[in-house]
């Protein structure tokens, strides 16, 4: 049985008197645990063995750069399997550098991750099946990767008693809140109900996840968070469609009127949570991550259009997805006074860098367009 207790309980009360400073603290004495960790005999100098699933995704690749820049002594190993929404050029600096190792893998292949996962100090299981249009024509791959695949990963981690286990999971799962009811938002306690076959198996993923918290004292934490934005997110989402539609010379196509809401953050700042929540969350808890950014998707994709010198004729509105849900808004109350994380970007200044970031980096999505259809025909809506 797992105590569900500290990630690093075997190493120095010094590391573990720092690693438990509250998080202000935490990142200002970054130089100094470097500093501590380079005096300490090599055996200390892997700080911890951490494993970051769909590593070579959107939020994974985000995470391991961040993971690697504030935890350099960290061993960092990333699995992925590399499907389209894979990219490992998003790591590839880290890999050149010896920072990570990468395994090509699938989470749900049990003797894969029998081979990998022993000694592992904290897993994050960002692989997933993401996108909803997917996942309405075809949901089968979703229950599989999501669901099953997360089973695997949770057995591997009662067997090998893995530190701990974080699931990251979306504010999906609770549903859709009413255009009109701007108080309400989404908290740990709100009730799951997920309204299409990508929500229902991230859903279905996390009972899995306490259900081994509870049954088996798996020490797990889940985190439920908002529309990501930033640098290498693949362009079937909805900001990178429409920056490099635009930057392609075609037209932004939007579902419906755009009046969806969803509640943006910069995928930094989830990263920070992430992290916030590995070292510092409660086993069995479940932290909701929201930056307070909501909006429209008409205001999103207008303003990525005015930072690329367009106006309202280079959107072009398309008939809606079915069961669209209206609005997410999320309560990030939770994470903010247990363990003091803040969201640092707004979302103007996030905007603008992840726009600078397309413009500056063609040579990262140009081949994805290539394959994917993204600026030809009609599977152009710009979806989330
Ligand atoms: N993007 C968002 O706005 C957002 C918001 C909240 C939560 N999330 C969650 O965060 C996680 C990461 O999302 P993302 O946007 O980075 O996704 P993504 O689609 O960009 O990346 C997913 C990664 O998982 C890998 N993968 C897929 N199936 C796999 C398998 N069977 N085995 C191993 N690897 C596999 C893919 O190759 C890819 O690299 C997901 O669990 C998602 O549900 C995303």
């Amino acid at each position: 049985m797992h105590t569900g207790g500290d990630l690093r309980s075997s190493r120095s009360p010094a590391i573990l008197r720092i690693a438990r400073a509250d998080h202000r603290t935490y990142r200002a004495s970054r130089a100094a645990r470097i500093a501590v960790t380079l005096l300490l005999p090599t055996r200390l100098n892997a700080w911890m063995r951490v494993v970051v699933t769909g590593g070579a995704g959107f939020i994974g690749s985000n995470l391991v750069h961040y993971w690697s820049r504030e935890h350099p002594s960290d061993e960092l190993i990333v699995i992925d399997k590399l499907t389209y929404a894979g990219n490992r050029r998003s790591i590839e600096s880290l890999e050149r550098e010896g920072r990570l190792r990468f395994e090509h893998a699938d989470i749900c292949d049990e003797e894969a991750m029998e081979r990998i996962l022993p000694g592992t100090d904290l897993v994050l299981n960002l692989a997933a099946d993401t996108h909803v249009d997917r996942s309405i024509g075809d949901p089968a791959p979703f229950v599989q990767t999501n669901v099953v695949g997360t089973l695997v990963l949770l057995e591997a981690a009662r067997r090998h008693r893995i530190g701990r286990f974080h699931q990251v999971s979306t504010d999906e799962v609770f549903g859709a809140l009413a255009l009109d009811r701007s108080a309400e938002r989404f908290t740990p306690e709100s009730p799951y109900r997920p309204r299409n076959p990508y929500a229902a198996s991230k859903a279905a993923a996390d009972h899995l996840v306490m259900a081994y918290q509870h049954t088996y004292g798996v020490p797990a934490t889940i985190s439920n968070c908002g529309n990501n934005f930033g640098p290498y997110q693949h362009p079937e989402k909805l900001i990178p469609r429409a920056i490099v539609r635009l930057l392609s010379g075609h037209k932004i196509p939007l579902y419906g009127a755009g009046a969806n809401v969803r509640d943006w953050i910069y995928v930094e700042d989830h990263c920070e949570a992430l992290d916030v929540i590995a070292h510092r969350g409660e086993p069995g808890r479940t932290y909701v991550v929201g930056a307070d950014g909501e909006h429209t998707n008409l205001e999103i994709v207008t303003a990525i259009a005015s930072r690329l010198g367009r106006d309202a004729s280079a959107i072009e509105h398309v008939p809606d997805r079915p069961g669209h849900d209206l609005r997410y808004a999320l309560d990030s109350h939770r994470i903010r006074s247990e363990l003091g994380w803040r969201s640092r970007m707004t979302f103007d200044d996030g905007l603008d860098k992840t726009v600078q970031w397309y413009v500056a980096n063609r040579r990262w999505w140009e081949p994805i367009l290539a394959s994917s259809g993204i600026v030809s025909g009609a599977s152009g809506a710009a979806g989330i």
